[in-house]
């Protein structure tokens, strides 16, 4: 093993000679077991030159060690630490010993706690998980993610390692830019695009632009919690509207948008989160309106748009805001993959420049070779074949539960088919306590999550929201069957 360089605190203004320093820091290390019997002491000439001092310095005050017997040397293997050294202060070393093993368990100050994190699924190997939105990290091509890396750290040039712009590299916003003029008639230039790693710390940054203490985010009843705490964090009070089957109440938002000061509204419109609703083109242009008329902003988050499979996808509500309400939030994380950290803020360039602001503060800047890498294969058309491809898979999966379910848990449940998206919202059928019933999936080896886990009042509802974009088709049969296993009537 390599070792590290050795550290001795060397004081050359006081008239204590080096070679008594160097002795004595050594012998300080033994004594408090930081050096241990039998260790081997750096060679004179190494110890030298990182202290810089002269070798004759060293060689005297291992010498001195000598003679103290803290140390002995062997002929051409070196000096190490006596083995003979009685134990010196047991219980001190003793001490030292475990506090280099380990950091104190407890802070000696307080501390702002934050809500406790959404940790991935921690479950016995085997189970398969309804996950509420992920992909299939099994089909991410990681050989072209891989081979597009290393062009870009050969070809990109030292500067990509460097320090760089807190919106992203500028090839990467020109060519989500274009992309998203393409597919989502969004008319944005690269101005108008600010990186970040995921959708999630988009919202947090728009949270800490667009809010503070004594202001109200209204959100989705039903909807994503983690973007729920990233507006906490920033002091927003957080209000929930109800939805329906054409997505939020814009009647209900009214009426809270009259009683509070509400600066935000935060939308899954595309495919609602959780129940997989579109917002309705009506309520569309009456959210636009209301957006204007009290200067709010919408943050649109669009988390699955390319997975729409019955007909058109519907375009994001930003491609309709002439008025500069809208900031729309995209991610690669469903496309591509989660652990890339891809997402982006597509907005009026002012608000670009404040997210791009407060990002410097947080995070400094993206990595700047993945982001380059990501543009070359948007470049190249490859992220669009990749789409394609997922496309036709969860469509097929989709179908592949539906059918399951309808099989072989059709008496229990009922659902809508959902246009797009990676999920059902299934109901279950009266007599079915769908939390009882998740405890006992786990224990037969499947997760489902449960209304309340997205209800802001947590409540138990009768839904589950299936995912399935992360089960390849024999996976969903055999988790539809262990949920079947696992009803628990009342
Ligand atoms: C509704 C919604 N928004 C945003 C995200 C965040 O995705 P990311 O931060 O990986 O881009 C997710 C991921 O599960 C999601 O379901």
């Amino acid at each position: 093993m390599t070792r590290w360089e050795f550290v001795l605190p060397l004081d050359r203004r006081t008239d204590v000679p080096l070679v008594r320093q160097i002795a004595h820091a050594i012998a300080d290390d033994i004594r408090r077991g930081r050096l241990r019997r039998g260790d081997p002491l750096p060679g004179s000439r190494t110890l030298a030159q990182s202290l810089g001092v002269q070798r004759l310095t060293v060689v005297a005050a291992y010498d001195e060690l000598v003679a103290e017997g803290w140390v002995v040397t062997r002929r051409a293997r070196g000096t190490f630490v006596s083995s003979e050294l009685p134990d010196p202060e047991p219980r001190r070393v003793a001490r030292m010993r475990a506090a280099a093993s380990g950091m104190p368990p407890r802070a000696a100050f307080d501390v702002h706690a934050a809500p406790a994190p959404e940790l991935p699924y921690d479950v016995p190997r085997g189970t398969l998980l309804f996950a509420p939105s992920r992909p299939d990290v099994r089909l991410v091509p990681r050989d072209l993610i891989g081979r597009a890396y290393r062009r870009a750290i050969k070809r990109g040039g030292g500067a990509l390692l460097s320090y760089a712009a807190p919106n992203g590299h500028p090839r990467l916003r020109r060519a989500l830019a274009s992309m998203l003029a393409s597919t989502r008639a969004l008319p944005a230039t690269a101005d108008n695009v600010c990186v970040t790693r995921g959708s999630q710390m988009a919202i947090a940054l728009l949270a800490r632009a667009l809010t503070g203490p004594g202001d109200v985010v209204a959100v989705e009843r039903l909807g994503y919690r983690p973007a729920w705490e990233a507006f906490r964090l920033a002091g927003a009070t957080v209000v929930g509207v109800p939805v329906d089957a054409d997505g939020m109440r814009i009647d209900a938002l009214a009426r809270v948008v009259e009683r509070h000061r509400v600066r935000a509204v935060y939308v899954t419109p595309h495919h609602q989160f959780p129940t997989t609703v579109t917002l309705s083109a009506g309520r569309r242009l009456e959210l636009l309106e209301l957006a204007r008329a009290h200067r709010i902003a919408i943050v649109e988050d669009d988390y699955d748009h390319e997975f729409h499979y019955d007909g058109r996808p519907v375009l994001p509500l930003a491609s309709e805001d002439v008025h500069g309400n809208v900031v729309y939030v995209g991610t690669l994380s469903k496309v591509l993959a989660p652990a890339l950290r891809m997402g982006y803020v597509v907005a009026p360039a002012e608000i670009v420049e404040h997210i791009a602001a407060f990002r410097s503060h947080i995070d400094t800047q993206g990595d700047s070779v993945l982001e380059y890498a990501v543009a070359e294969l948007i470049e190249d058309g490859e992220i669009q074949r990749h789409v394609r491809r997922m496309r036709r898979e969860y469509r097929a999966r989709r179908d592949t539960l539906v059918s399951e379910l309808t099989r072989q848990l059709g008496d229990h449940v009922e659902f809508e088919l959902p246009a797009g998206g990676i999920a059902l919202w299934v109901k279950a059928r009266k007599g079915i306590d769908v939390d009882a019933w998740s405890r006992a999936a786990l224990k037969a080896g499947a997760v489902i999550v449960t209304a309340s886990a997205f209800a802001i009042d947590q409540r138990p509802r009768p839904f589950v929201r299936l995912g399935f974009a992360s089960l390849n088709a024999r996976e969903l049969a055999e988790g539809v069957r262990r949920l079947r296993a696992a009803l628990p009537f009342r």
